[in-house]
Parts: structure tokens; sequence; C-alpha cells
């Protein structure tokens, strides 16, 4: 194991809950609550902005995150925001959007570093230095209050860029928000794809997190529970009645990404995540979708290895809540989620045969954190085979 992942499963502390959390009915109460101001800058989406804020008359500095370009967070990305967000603008940070704004705005709470690159291959110190309040408008990344900001960076092999892209994830603890603010009204005008792949991303953090060998705590299995029984609840709901159905069940949805995402803060993802990582830097595939891509094929893979460990539990509680034998829980949880959202095969995103044997070795390299934490070990082999039967 390598050393910052030993360093992970030998920190013995239960829970990290850091942020002081709050739920409101609208933004205003919120910009009432901590009296928005001009020293504030709020980073959100045009379109969130003139739904919920503009009327308000606030006086922050509202920057779109539109203006730096769309996808995930990427080195040139953040770079962009940093030049146009100057240092000593602002004393706070308010982020409203899905987990690329509030990945985006965890760094605007940071130091500047001296280039992108070197921070997120920590050769630049996290250094904590403004107030984050961070207001999640997915119901997915429980970004909100986790320790990570992810981005597509440039990959290193042996200090030497590859050529490639891959995507990585930042981590300290010193970039969780200080405060979470969750408004479920903010999810409405969320269409329906980013919303399905939002709240398969929050299961599989709770499914990762549940699943976690080495770092499980008593508190993360108690949130990766609720939120597994809450979003599963709510697929059936979609699954009996429609999309639309989702309006009335928001607030479920966005409590129930935070209560995930409180689970893997300490549990931490998995091969999921590893596994998919070099495919959304890649292909640019949504965060969710990408882990929605592997999961179903991860899961049937612990299964056959090590039927009766923990994932036994996991089957018999997800059998409880979707009303079948455990045996069948994964099969019909599968089932379940192609009502959700159409399962793609990976070659409908650019991904090639030749991905098959190359994705694994980027995946050992630079994705060792997630990979500790599988269920059941991968070798390089079982990889590819997933890869192959996704294909
Ligand atoms: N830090 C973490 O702990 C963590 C965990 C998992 C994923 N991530 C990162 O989070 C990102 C994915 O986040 P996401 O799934 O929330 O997607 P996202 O932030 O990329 O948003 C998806 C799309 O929906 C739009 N959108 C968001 N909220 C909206 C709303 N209320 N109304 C209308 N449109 C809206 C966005 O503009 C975007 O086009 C990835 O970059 C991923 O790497 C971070
Ligand atoms: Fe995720």
């Amino acid at each position: 194991m390598d050393k910052f992942s030993a360093s992970l499963v030998a920190d013995r502390r239960e829970i990290v809950f850091a942020p002081t959390v709050y739920k409101f009915q609208r933004f205003a109460e919120l910009a009432q609550e901590f009296g928005l101001n001009e020293r504030d800058v709020v980073l959100c989406n045009a379109s969130v902005h003139a739904s919920y804020m503009k009327d308000l008359g606030l006086k922050c500095q509202f920057v779109f995150r539109d203006k730096f370009g769309s996808g995930e967070p990427s080195e040139e990305m953040i770079q962009n925001m940093y030049d146009a967000i100057p240092y000593d603008s602002y004393d706070r940070v308010v982020a409203v959007g899905g987990g690329a704004i509030l990945d985006l705005s965890k760094l605007l709470g940071c130091r500047r570093p001296d280039t992108v690159h070197n921070l997120f291959f920590k050769r630049f110190p996290v250094v904590h230095e403004k107030d984050v309040i961070a207001i999640p408008t997915t119901c997915g990344t429980g970004s909100e209050c986790t320790n990570i900001s992810v981005a597509i960076v440039k990959d290193e092999k042996d200090g030497q860029l590859t050529g490639r892209e891959t995507k990585l994830g930042l981590v300290s603890d010193d970039i969780i928000p200080n405060r979470v603010c969750l408004i479920p009204e903010l999810l409405r005008p969320l269409p329906y794809k980013p919303f399905a792949c939002s709240a398969i991303d929050a299961l599989i953090h709770a499914t990762e997190s549940f699943l976690s060998p080495h770092r499980k705590t008593m508190t993360s299995e108690l949130f990766s529970e609720k939120a597994m029984d809450m979003l599963l609840k709510g697929f059936k709901l979609i699954s009996e009645q429609g999309e639309e159905a989702r309006m009335d069940y928001l607030d479920e949805f966005v409590t129930a990404s935070f209560y995930a995402g409180i689970a893997f803060l300490k549990a931490g993802c998995g091969p999921v995540h590893g596994m998919s990582f070099p495919l959304g830097g890649t292909y640019h595939v949504p965060h969710g979708e990408s882990n929605y891509m592997l999961f179903g094929a991860i899961l049937k893979y612990y299964d056959e290895k090590n039927p009766d460990g923990e994932i036994l539990k996991f089957k018999e509680l997800v059998a409880r809540i979707l009303g079948c034998a455990a045996k069948d829980a994964i099969s019909t949880l599968n089932a379940l989620l192609g009502r959700i959202l159409p399962l793609r095969p990976l070659r409908e995103t650019g991904f090639s045969e030749q991905d098959i044997v190359e994705f694994p070795k980027s995946v050992e390299i630079n994705q060792q954190r997630l990979m500790n934490n599988a269920y059941y070990p991968f070798e390089r082999a079982d990889m590819e085979r997933i890869y192959r039967e996704c294909y």
C-alpha cells in the first residue's frame, strides 16, 4: 500500500463532520443569515443566478462558471478562474452549483499555488485561508462536505508528462467547506439526465463507503445505509411514476447525497471511482455516468469473489428496500438503475480496445488511494476483464 493510502487507513477518527450545516427554503434566507456583501465572491451558473439571485439586489461579486468553459474542472479552467478572480478581491467564497463548481470553490478558499499542476501533484501545499460556503444544486457528489477537489490534469509517470490526461483528486481536510446549506428548491431546474447521473453517483458513494474494507467506521456505515435507503426509494418512485415524480422528493435526494458525502469522507470511495477516472479524464464522460458504466460489473465481480463478506449485508439491505430476495439484489438493483438511466457501453464514449489494456496501467499508477479501498483486490487482468465486459 502506498504511503498516502496507509495514512488514510491509520487515521483513527470515527467521523469527520467539519462543516456547520443549514437547510433553507430559499436563497434569500441564506443571503440574510450570512449577510452576503461586496467582499463575497459567489461562484455559480448564469441560469441559477437568473432564477434565484438576480432579483435580491445583493452586492456580492457574482462570477459565472460558464465563462471558464464547460465540463469538469481542468488545469486550464482553474487557472482561468484564478486569473478572473484576484485573490485580494474577496474574503469569503459562496459556491452554488454542482460538484464542478463546489470543487472549484474549494480551491478559491486556498492560497494560490505556483501552478495548478503542482498543486494537484502535491508539490505545492494546500493552505486554507478563506471561508467557503457550499450550496449544492445537484444531488450527487457530496462535495459540499468532503475533503476532495477533483480535476482533469495532465497525466504523469515517474514525474514525466505522458501526453494523456487523467482525473485526480486533491485531498486535504483543509479544503472541507466551512458551511453547507441545503436548499432543495435549487435542484428544480436541473434537467433529468444530470439529475440521474448525480443521484447514481451518490448511490455509488454510499455503496463504496459501505463496502470499504479498511476505512469504514460506525458512522460511515450509519450514513451510507440511510443514504442508500433514501436514494433507492427515490429511484423506485421515479421508476413507477416517471421523471417528474422527483420534484416532490428533491429534499430527500439532496439530503441523501449529503449523507453519502459524510460517509465517504471517512470511509473513502473505491475502484468504481478509480477505474472511471481515466474515462472521465480522457473522454469527458460526466462523472456520475462514467461511474455508473462500471458500477454493475464491479458489484458482480465482488459478489463472485467474496459473496459472504460485507457484500452480503449490502445485498440484504438492498433486498429489503427493493422487495426482492438477497440473492437477486444486485441484478434487481442493476435493472432498476437501467430504468433510471440507460446504461451505455464504454465504446459509445470513444473508449477503444486499446484502452482496455492502457487504462489499468494508469489506474495502477494514479488511483492507488481508490484502488486500495477495494472490497476485493484487483489485479491488472481483473480490471481489463471489467473494462472489456463494459466495452
Ligand atoms: N469533491 C468531491 O468530493 C467529488 C466527489 C464526486 C465528484 N466530484 C466532481 O464533481 C463533478 C460532477 O458534479 P455533478 O455531478 O454535480 O455535475 P456538474 O457540477 O458537472 O453539473 C452537471 C451539469 O448540470 C448543470 N447544473 C448543475 N446544477 C444545476 C441546476 N440546479 N439547474 C440547472 N443546471 C444545473 C451544470 O451546469 C452542468 O452542466 C465532477 O467534476 C466530479 O469529478 C467531486
Ligand atoms: Fe463520485
